[in-house]
C-alpha cells in the first residue's frame, strides 16, 4: 500500500487509539510488523496555542515510521495552522503523514462539530480537508465511522469528498457513530466505499485475527486494514496476520512467559518515555490486557491495581511468571487465548477530548 510517497511494506497498521497507543505501544506493533502507525488523537487547537501537554502526543521515536499524526478539530483555519506547525517541524520530529478524526463518537468531540460530527456537514468536512491540502507537504488522510446513525450513513459521499478535497487516502470504521462499538461492523460499506473513489481506502472494524484480516482485503477489495483493539496485550498480532497473509501460515499465539516478559519490557519502555509515576499508571491497563485468559489473572488484575511503584509492579509481573512456570505447567506451556475484548470495548471518555 502507498498513501503519497509513503510505501507501507504491508498493507496493516496499528489504529490510532486514545489512552493507548502511546510511543512504546507504537513500538511494540512496529517490532512485531506493524507495517505503519498512528499517534493517539491531538487537539488541533492544544497544538497550535503550543500547549505542553499536547506537544507530548507529537513525540515519537525513529522506529516507529512510518508515522502518522492524527489531529481532531472543526476550525479549517486552526487545522491550516496545525498543518502548518507540523509541516515546520524539523525533519526528525516531523511525522510522515496527517490524518483527521472524523471518527470519534464521544460527547466532549462532537458537541464541538469534531470528529464523527463533521460527517453531518460535508461542506465543512471538505473545507478542513482542502485547507490542510492547500497548505501540507505532507500527505493528509482522514479515518471516518460510516455515518451519524443509521439513517445517515453516507460514507460513499463522504469517501468522495474527501477525495475531492485533496486527502490522499481514507480510513473507514465500519459502524456509525450512534453504533459506537456495539454489533458488528458492516464491512461490505467499506467494499462500497472502495469502489467508488480512487484513493487507498482502509478497512477498520472487529479485525480480531489472521483470518479476519485477509477475509477483510479480499471481501471488500480495500488497500489496508487497521487493527486496534485485538493489538491490546497483543503487539504479535501483526506478525500473525502478516505469516497468514504472506504464506497462508497460522504462527501459534504467544505463551504466557512471553505475555508477561513483553509486560515487563514494555513496563520498562513506559519509564524511560515517561517518567515512573505515569507508567505505574498507564501499566495497569495493559497488565489486564497481557494477563487475559492466563491461571489466576482476576487476582493479578486486582492486585495490580494496589501497586504504587514500578518496583512493585515488576516483582507482581515477576512472581506470577515463576508461579506459573514452578505451579502450573500445563498453564504456563499453553498459548493464551486471544487477549481481544470482544465485550470490552471500552471507549474511554473523552480523557483526551481536552487535549
Ligand atoms: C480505547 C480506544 C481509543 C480510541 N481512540 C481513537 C482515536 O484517538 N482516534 C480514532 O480515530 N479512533 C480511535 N478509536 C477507534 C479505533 O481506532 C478503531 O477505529 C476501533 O477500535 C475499531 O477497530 P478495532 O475493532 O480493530 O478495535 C479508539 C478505540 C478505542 C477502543
Amino acid at each position: 500500500m502507498r498513501i503519497g510517497d509513503i510505501l507501507f511494506d504491508s498493507p496493516f497498521l496499528l489504529a490510532p487509539l486514545a489512552g493507548v497507543s502511546d510511543s512504546p505501544f507504537r513500538r511494540l506493533a512496529r517490532e512485531q510488523g506493524a507495517a505503519g502507525v498512528v499517534t493517539e488523537m491531538v487537539s488541533s487547537d492544544g497544538l497550535v496555542r503550543g500547549q505542553p501537554a499536547t506537544l507530548e502526543y507529537l513525540r515519537f521515536e525513529p522506529v516507529e515510521r512510518p508515522i502518522g499524526v492524527q489531529l481532531f478539530g472543526a476550525d479549517p483555519g486552526v487545522m491550516a495552522d496545525a498543518t502548518r506547525a507540523l509541516c515546520a517541524l524539523p525533519s526528525a520530529e516531523r511525522p510522515d503523514w496527517i490524518d483527521v478524526n472524523m471518527g470519534c463518537p464521544v460527547r466532549k468531540v462532537v458537541n464541538r462539530r469534531a470528529g464523527a460530527a463533521l460527517l453531518n456537514d460535508l461542506p465543512l468536512l471538505s473545507e478542513i480537508v482542502r485547507r490542510m491540502t492547500q497548505v501540507s507537504t505532507l500527505p493528509v488522510t482522514a479515518k471516518t465511522r460510516l455515518g451519524w446513525d443509521g439513517g445517515s450513513s453516507n460514507v460513499v459521499e463522504v469517501a468522495r469528498a474527501l477525495e475531492g478535497a485533496g486527502a490522499q487516502a481514507v480510513a473507514i470504521h465500519a459502524r456509525t457513530r450512534a453504533e459506537k462499538f456495539g454489533g458488528e461492523a458492516h464491512w461490505e460499506l467499506i467494499g462500497e466505499a472502495k469502489r467508488a473513489v480512487g484513493i487507498p481506502v482502509i478497512g477498520n472494524g472487529d479485525v480480531r485475527t489472521p483470518e479476519d484480516a485477509v477475509r477483510m482485503l479480499e471481501t471488500t477489495g480495500c488497500d489496508g486494514v487497521m487493527l486496534g483493539r485485538a493489538a491490546f496485550g497483543d503487539p504479535w498480532i501483526f506478525r500473525r496476520v502478516r505469516a497468514f497473509w504472506e504464506r497462508g501460515e497460522l504462527l501459534p499465539l504467544p505463551t504466557a512467559a512471553e505475555r508477561l516478559g513483553a509486560g515487563l519490557r514494555h513496563l520498562r519502555l513506559l519509564v524511560e518515555w515517561s517518567g515512573p509515576a505515569a507508567a505505574t499508571r498507564e501499566m495497569r491497563k495493559h497488565v489486564a490486557w497481557y494477563v487475559k485468559g492466563l491461571p489466576h489473572s482476576s487476582r493479578v488484575r486486582e492486585q495490580v491495581n494496589h501497586t504504587r511503584t514500578v518496583d512493585e509492579l515488576a516483582t507482581l509481573l515477576r512472581a506470577y511468571l515463576e508461579e506459573l512456570a514452578s505451579g502450573e505447567p500445563e498453564g504456563f506451556a499453553e498459548p493464551a487465548p486471544s487477549a481481544v475484548p470482544a465485550d470490552d470495548p471500552a471507549f474511554p471518555e473523552a480523557p483526551h477530548a481536552a487535549r
